[in-house]
């Protein structure tokens, strides 16, 4: 949710922050902008639309300078045009600065502003926030770090800034509240990024600012400082894991298609080094301390947002069936707001790609303040979630950029069934099904290859069924996530109205919506299989068009569709993983038929880090 870049050093700024730019646009599309020193000056480019646009919008000779900021915007306040662009200035343009977040007092201090004759142009909290730094600048006389330090102190709500001004033209200021911020580290050269994709070119060492800190880069180095205490904090460097290939197309049309055909090879770094075939036993260090407190456990609540909520579903389905203890899965933005019965005999646990998602780091934070113990189930390394949990289980998914999450679901599902694993051994659960299990978890990979080499049958399908306004899903048990994960998938990358439903829901209403026009997917196991079957009967008496995705083909099945896509057969804690890609593979090729910008939908970002 909007991308920040800053860059302090010998090169030339605006190619960093265009770069930069580029990498982070996956966050935001709807304005782009860089602001560079220019002896002594600050210049600023920006407009609306992608970076692309902004690279054209920029006479090729300008920015020339050493020290710049950038923006990619993900809109909050105020329409995507050129004037709530960032980067935002004051009104007399000594000071600039990108933010990703959200100011909540904003109002009061535009009003405050406004009492002492300075009128912001734009709709955004973030003028109101630099206009308001400027001010105090002019009021207290005081240098440029104290004057950011102090009127930070004035702000509620959320932030991630970079900040320059002509007074100190060799200065950037960084400063995190909510909004995930890190520093890259080079030689005689200083980043700072949203996170850590524009930096991985240029430099591995990287320092995570946590909340309420406040950095200062000068050529000669840089010093993090507690914006309340006002004292120096010592800071670990700590290195960039991936590789940068990781983070590029790598000669795919789309980042969605590559992590698609990824996942064979994700799904195996998700179990590499934690099952031990020998000894049939899991294992996963970062819960190993705290096995006996999560053993002790009455109640287990899983909380998440979008695709980390259905791989969260089928998680609760896994631990409960494995470990008879009651799990609930809920909304992480419901969970925040609501009365909820956590306390120190439940074990909360936070689903996060991004591990950077607002509303389930705010979850996992409120259930650490009732006396849960929180474990973390997150992609991204070193993430605010990931850092804030007492536990938990990194899903080695890499990098994922496209907006549609594809890759992080499956590995999800892995870890749910190897956290679910651990805990049944621990507890001696019959170890027939945790041999099964395992075996099958083992097979994965190459299971999973099989069905994307079996691609081409989704494309034939997505060629008949483009051209349509509403899709249903349906599935039961473990495939009713995976429905509501495949209308996910189709509705935000397609703009098709999509519903995922329980097969036998459909009755109590979403039949009504049936007739010749609307295409019905089915997934269909062996259990339930009458069950779903008297589903599609009544589907097809309604004239629905019906797909099948299922572990079998029968000429049961074919009397009622030519449009099938077999998958292997595997244990129902793991179908999820065959059974999704298929619909992955359906939302992507109906998108590019519709000519949809699948990497970045309209309206979308990855990575929600505003409420
Ligand atoms: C859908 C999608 C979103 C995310 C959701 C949570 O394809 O990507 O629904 O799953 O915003 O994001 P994370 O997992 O980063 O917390």
């Amino acid at each position: 949710m909007c991308g920040i870049v800053g860059y302090l050093g010998n090169r030339k700024a605006k190619d960093v922050l265009i770069s930069g730019l580029k990498r982070l646009e996956y966050r935001g599309y709807d304005s782009a902008g860089i602001a560079t020193m220019e002896s002594a000056k600050l210049m600023i480019s920006k407009t609306s639309g992608k970076v692309e646009d902004l690279i054209s919008s920029i006479p090729a000779d300008s920015h020339n300078g050493n020290i710049g900021i950038g923006h990619t915007r993900w809109a909050t306040h105020g329409r995507p045009n050129d004037n709530n662009a960032h980067p935002h200035s004051d009104n007399a343009k000594k000071f600039s600065i990108v933010h990703n977040g959200i100011i909540e007092n904003y109002n009061s201090l535009k009003i405050f502003l406004k009492s002492k004759g300075i009128v912001c142009k734009s709709d955004t909290d973030t003028e109101v926030l630099v206009q308001f730094i400027s001010y105090i600048y002019s009021e207290k006389k005081l240098s440029f770090t104290e004057t950011v330090r102090l009127a930070l102190k004035e702000v509620v709500g959320a932030y991630g800034i970079v900040i320059m001004c002509d007074y100190e033209p060799d200065v950037i200021i960084a400063a995190r509240f909510g909004s995930p911020l890190l520093l890259g580290i080079g030689d005689d050269e200083f980043f700072v990024a949203s996170d850590s994709s524009p930096i991985i070119e240029y430099t591995r060492n990287i320092i995570f600012l946590d909340e309420g800190e406040l950095a200062v880069i000068k050529p000669t180095g840089y010093e993090v400082r507690d914006i309340n205490e006002n004292i120096l904090v010592s800071k670990e460097i700590e290195k960039i894991k991936y590789d940068l290939e990781e983070i590029e197309k790598g000669g795919y049309d789309h980042f969605m298609i590559k992590e698609i055909n990824e996942q064979a090879h994700t799904v195996a770094e998700s179990i590499r080094g934690r099952i031990d075939l020998e000894e049939m036993k899991v294992m996963l260090g970062g819960i190993y301390d705290w096995l006996p407190q999560i053993l002790d456990a009455k109640h287990i609540t899983i909380t998440a947002c979008g695709t980390s909520w259905h791989s969260s579903l089928i998680g609760s389905y896994i631990l409960e069936e494995l470990l008879k203890v009651p799990v609930k899965v809920e909304y992480a933005s419901e969970f925040r707001y609501r009365e909820t019965f956590v306390n120190n005999d439940s074990v909360v646990i936070g689903v996060s790609q991004s591990g950077e998602t607002a509303d389930t780091l705010a979850a996992i934070r409120k259930a650490k303040d009732q006396g849960a113990l929180t474990l973390g189930i997150v992609n991204v390394v070193g993430s605010s979630i990931a850092r804030e949990t007492n536990c938990g289980v990194y899903i080695h998914a890499g990098p994922e950029i496209g907006v549609a999450s594809t890759k992080a679901f499956t590995a999800q599902v892995v870890i749910f069934n190897l956290i679910g694993l651990l805990l049944a051994q621990r507890k001696g659960v019959n170890a027939n099904i945790c041999q099964d299990l395992i075996n099958d978890l083992d097979k994965m990979p190459n299971l999973i290859q099989e069905v994307i080499d079996s691609g081409h049958n989704v494309l034939s399908i997505a060629k008949h069924f483009n051209n349509v306004d509403n899709f249903l899903y349906l599935g039961r048990g473990y495939q009713f996530p995976v429905a509501l994960e495949g209308a996910l998938k189709l509705k935000e990358i397609s703009y098709i109205h999509a519903e995922g439903y329980p097969a036998a829901e459909m009755k109590h209403g979403p039949i009504a919506l049936i007739d010749e026009e609307m295409p019905v997917v089915f997934l269909v196991t062996e259990k339930g299989y009458d069950k779903v079957l008297s589903n599609i009967e009544e589907v097809c008496a309604r004239g629905g068009q019906i797909i099948i995705i299922s572990t079998m083909i029968n000429d049961e099945l074919k009397s009622y569709s030519d449009h099938i896509i077999q998958v292997p057969k595997v244990h129902h804690c793991l179908q999820a993983l065959l059974t999704t890609i298929p619909l992955q593979l359906l939302a992507y090729h109906i998108a590019v038929i519709k000519g949809c910008d699948v990497d970045m939908p309209r309206n979308l970002a990855k990575s929600v880090t505003v409420e």
